[in-house]
């Protein structure tokens, strides 16, 4: 293994790979009490290789006009080898991309991982979900089904409801007075280039934050402050073998789920390809019932349980806009949930109980009932975050340790 050794040697000399490899694996020191939520962001990392890999290949057959686009779709699923599981991959992808990275932010709820000194480090996560969800919207008009068409033009008309500005704003987007060959042009061009490009950076930005002040833990301690005479935290271990063999394991048991869904139900009912998208794209025939995808409709039922549709897309604007103001609601003495007290659990349960209600209410029509809960658990979610600096200072908390706790 001398030439190895040589070639490493010759490489080291000339880009700083060993200063690398120390300074973010080997001698990278994180908390030694990781638990199944740390999974989450390594798969994040995943998912976002897999669905630019496979987008890579789909768009060497893929044809970006209004005439060509459902069909090259077909010719994808059909006659290109192995097209339809380069499909089946990218699209089954888009949904796990979103079950991750909800998880991986509820795990940072759960810990209080976007608390000083780490807020950056979390509105860079938040800035990435914002540009996820456009990424994900702008490559569903893409197939030119009958969902796509009809969901680009619902979402696009909503920015009409802007005073003043909102028409042109929408046509300015669109590139024609409804959703036509100009937009799915543009959405291509964005989807394959500008987000992926821009959302790589942005991960680069988020891992240099989190290895700049270290991560956080589920007993929510800051391992920095307790080091041995070398300068190393007592409570930590280098992520590279403990963590990236941990993460490997992670990888596998994603893989299986991943793989059982992509080859056993990748339109999972309806939930990750809708049925109506499997119908070209008809400007002339709305479908009775349009809904965005999952992932979508927790903010979607914010937006119609408005009556007033300006007010409505202010309401969803804002539900997304918490979560870049949450380091600074959040007054608790404690960071991790283990020792918050009863108040903050409850209003976590709560604002759990309403995000999957809203998911739920968003893809059903909107009868007088599920619009009244839509109401209610609207209410809800944005009591989680406007009430948070004052029940998270009143709620009664338990000792944290000084030291992590390891079984
Ligand atoms: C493409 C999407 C994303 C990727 C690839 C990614 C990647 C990662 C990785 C690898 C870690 C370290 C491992 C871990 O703690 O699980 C991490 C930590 C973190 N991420 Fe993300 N992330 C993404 C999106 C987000 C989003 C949307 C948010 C929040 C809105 C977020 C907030 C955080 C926070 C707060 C931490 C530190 C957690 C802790 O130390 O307890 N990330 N991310």
């Amino acid at each position: 293994m001398e030439w190895l050794k040589q070639t490493r040697d010759w490489l080291d000399e000339r880009f700083p790979v060993m200063e690398f490899w120390r300074g973010h694996l080997s001698e990278y020191y994180a908390p030694k009490n990781f638990n199944f939520w740390y999974y989450f962001g390594s798969l994040a990392m995943l998912v976002l290789v897999i669905q630019i890999l496979t987008g890579i290949f789909l768009t060497m057959n893929y044809k970006p006009t209004a005439d060509t686009a459902f069909a090259s779709v077909e010719y994808i699923m059909r006659d290109v080898k192995w097209g339809w599981l380069i499909r089946y991959l990218h699209s089954t992808g888009a949904s796990f991309f979103f079950v991750v990275v909800y998880l991986h932010m509820f795990r940072a709820l759960l810990y209080g991982s976007y608390r000083k000194p780490r807020e950056l480090l979390w509105i860079f996560g938040v800035i990435i979900f914002l540009l996820l969800m456009a990424e994900a919207f702008m490559g569903y008009l893409l197939p030119w089904g009958q969902m796509s068409y009809w969901g680009a033009q619902v979402i696009i008309s909503l920015f009409g409801a802007i005073p003043y500005i909102g028409n042109d704003l929408s046509l300015w987007i669109r590139g024609d007075f409804v959703v036509a060959d100009a937009t799915l042009n543009r959405f291509f061009s964005f989807h394959v280039i500008a987000f992926p490009m821009v959302l790589l950076g942005l991960v680069v930005f988020h891992l240099v934050a989190l290895h700049s002040v270290g991560s956080n833990n589920p007993d929510g301690v800051e391992i920095k402050s307790k080091k041995n005479d070398k300068g190393i935290p007592l409570d930590g271990i280098p992520f590279h073998p403990y963590y990236t063999v941990k993460d490997m394991y992670g990888v596998v048991g994603f893989l299986i789920i991943f793989a059982a869904v992509v080859f056993y139900s990748p339109e999972m009912f309806g939930w990750f390809l809708e049925r109506d998208n499997f119908v070209p794209a008809n400007p002339l025939k709305t479908p009775e019932h349009i809904a965005p995808l999952w992932y979508f409709t927790p903010f979607y039922a914010i937006l119609r349980a408005v009556p007033d549709k300006f007010l409505g897309v202010m309401a969803m604007g804002a539900s997304i806009a918490m979560l870049f103001l949450l380091p600074w609601l959040d007054r608790s003495p404690v960071r991790s949930i283990r020792y918050k007290g009863w108040i903050f659990k409850t209003a976590l349960a709560l604002f759990i109980v309403s995000f999957v209600g809203l998911g739920y209410l968003g893809t059903v029509p909107a009868t007088p009932i599920a619009t009244g809960f839509s109401r209610l658990f609207s209410v809800l979610y944005f009591v989680f975050f406007l009430a948070m600096p004052f029940y998270s200072k009143w709620d009664k908390c338990k000792q944290p340790p000084e030291r992590v706790k390891y079984k």
